[in-house]
């Protein structure tokens, strides 16, 4: 942990941004709904959701440009905003980063990363020649913005928000005007300059990739609230609903009904531990979680305790997407269509049987959404 970091009386570390039960209504709706969250200095937090869902008017909050309806917002441990009182932006020591930052046309690389900079000329020098060192740019420390590509403007953009040492960075899908290869690259240099400046960030993305990438904790966000939080492989495999589950990947769902703390399925039996009995429950699986395995005279592979029941199903189409092949099935039980994805080519013909089980250690079964 950073050496910076803030302690309490009892000497456990504060973290550099918590923010409480923070809500915003816009015209009688609540588009920020009880928000709360903390991140430790040095670390990356992903605020995750589908567009509308209420990111960036939380980071708004944060930021001081927006005034919250209620809930507070502290920096150290110390209160910066509630509903009667109010730090302003500019004394936050808050770094701001946005998807269509703007550089200063008419300024040098090197006067835009120290425009926000005090102190003396040498000590501005130094600290924008560490930045531009810090991201590779030093060459074009005389250049101007035109001169430049767009993801070398991304990175003095960074550079001029990290120059005043920013406690908190918040960055608001600072990497969608890229293009798709370079963008990863540009995301790994970010985490790296970010890491080594050690300002706790909160980073807005609705791409489930970008946060996986990126993040230390992911905060997962649906209608303004925050349904999940936790690090990446948590949220991954453990998503606490059918929405967290569809969100990361493609997903396949099959319907039962719970007898006993069970429910019998094509695929054989699942645990549903608490489920009442008569509950409706679905069993949500990716698509990469499915086998599949040959027909033999009109049979599948043998039941087992880790794949269940095999259940036979007819090829509808199969595509070659690069490192991996997508097969869907129509099911014989009730001609509904299973993705299955496998890795390399896998390509049979259309019209082909073929048998799917389920590995039951990488199924969710949730009870049935309305
Ligand atoms: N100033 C505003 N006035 C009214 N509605 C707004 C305003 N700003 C945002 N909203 C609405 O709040 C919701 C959340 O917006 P936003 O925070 O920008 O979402 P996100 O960044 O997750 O895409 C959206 O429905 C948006 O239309
Ligand atoms: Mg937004």
């Amino acid at each position: 942990m950073a050496p910076d970091t803030a302690r309490d009386a009892a000497g456990t570390p504060v973290p550099r941004l918590e923010v409480r039960n923070l809500r915003r209504v816009f015209d009688g709706r609540a588009v920020v709904d009880d928000v709360s969250l903390r991140v430790m200095p040095g670390q990356v937090t992903c605020l995750l959701g589908p567009s509308g869902c209420g990111k960036s008017t939380t980071l708004r909050m944060i930021a001081g440009v927006e005034m919250q309806d209620a809930g507070e917002i502290h920096v150290d441990g110390r209160l910066i905003c509630d509903t009667t009182f109010r730090v302003p932006p500019e004394r936050r020591n808050i770094g701001l980063m946005f998807q269509d930052f703007a550089l200063f046309p008419h300024l040098s690389v090197a006067e835009n990363v120290a425009f926000g900079l005090k102190g003396s000329k040498a000590e501005k020098r130094a600290r924008v020649e560490q930045l531009l060192g810090e991201v590779g740019l030093n060459r074009f420390i005389e250049s101007y913005p035109h001169e430049l590509s767009g993801g070398e403007q991304q990175r003095v953009a960074l550079s001029r928000a990290l120059a005043p040492r920013p406690g908190i960075m918040l960055m608001d899908e600072p990497f969608s005007g890229l293009d798709n290869r370079l963008r990863d690259e540009i995301r790994d240099l970010t985490l790296d300059v970010l890491k080594k400046e050690g300002a706790a960030v909160l980073l807005v993305t609705h791409e489930p990739e970008e946060a996986m990438r990126m993040a230390d904790e992911i905060a997962l966000m649906r209608d303004g609230r925050i349904v999940q939080q936790g690090a990446p492989y948590n949220i991954y495999n453990a998503p606490i609903d059918r929405a967290a589950v569809g969100f990361f990947s493609d997903i396949n769902v099959i319907k039962g009904k719970v007898q006993g703390a069970l429910t019998d399925t094509p695929f054989g039996q699942f645990l549903a531990p608490g489920v009442p009995d008569g509950q409706e429950v679905e069993i949500v699986i990716r698509p990469q979680h499915l086998k599949i395995d040959f027909d033999r005279g009109g049979r599948g592979p043998d039941p087992t305790p880790q794949d269940g029941v095999p259940a036979r199903g007819v090829v509808q189409r199969a595509r070659f997407m690069g490192s991996e092949s997508l097969v869907e099935f129509r099911m014989d039980f009730d001609g509904s269509i299973l993705k299955v994805t496998v890795p390399n080519v896998f390509l049979p013909s259309p019209g082909k049987a073929l048998w799917l089980t389920i590995r039951r250690d990488r199924c969710f079964v949730f009870p049935a959404e309305a």
